[in-house]
């Protein structure tokens, strides 16, 4: 699938089929999730992949917006022990979003689904997050993304709208 394509393309999936995530697919997401670029090339993330059905259970219980039934699910996190000195810490969120974006895009390009669910900042998702996961202290969880065969197929769509575009 060309880039362009699967960027209409991806759309959150919310529903899934019971179908496992294969090994080489769950390599193929982190694959590209590392392809990602990192303020100085830090690459301050670490990648919680889910699969046994007692943690993905714990996982649901631990946030409010999570309960849907993928088979497996990723946590994206930042390391905070490889993350850029201040003032320039905080780039880690936005070294692991751009990771999560390129999980999200090689996820349509497979074939597989996927939605992005938002953990950091909310504290307390945090911190549940990082007690279901018994995470060092070091990694914070920046979002869980869950991820299977989709049972559901969201209209590609193109979101343009030129009134947000200054071309100064
Ligand atoms: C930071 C962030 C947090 C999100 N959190 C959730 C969430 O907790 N639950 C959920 O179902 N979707 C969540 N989403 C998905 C958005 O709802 C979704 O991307 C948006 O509605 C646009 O739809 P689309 O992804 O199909 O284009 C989140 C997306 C982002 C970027």
């Amino acid at each position: 699938m060309e880039l362009l394509k699967a960027l209409q393309k991806r759309r959150s999936v919310r529903k899934f089929t019971e179908e496992i995530v294969s090994k080489e697919d769950i390599d193929i997401l982190m694959h590209a999730a590392m392809s990602g670029p990192s303020a100085c090339n830090a690459r301050p993330w670490e990648f919680y992949v889910i699969e046994s059905e007692t943690t993905l259970q714990n996982l649901h219980k631990a946030t409010k917006y999570t309960n849907m039934n993928a088979p497996l699910a990723i946590v994206v996190c930042g390391n905070l022990s490889r993350a850029l000195p201040a003032p320039l810490t905080d780039f880690w969120v936005q070294d692991c979003s751009a990771a999560t974006e390129n999980i999200l895009l090689a996820a349509t390009d497979i074939g597989l689904g996927a939605v992005w669910c938002g953990i950091y900042p909310n504290d307390k998702a945090v911190a549940n997050v990082k007690i279901a996961l018994g995470l060092p202290e070091e990694h914070i969880p920046l979002n869980i993304i869950l991820v299977g065969h989709p049972d559901q197929f969201p209209e590609p769509r193109d979101q343009y709208d030129e009134k947000r575009v200054h071309i100064v």
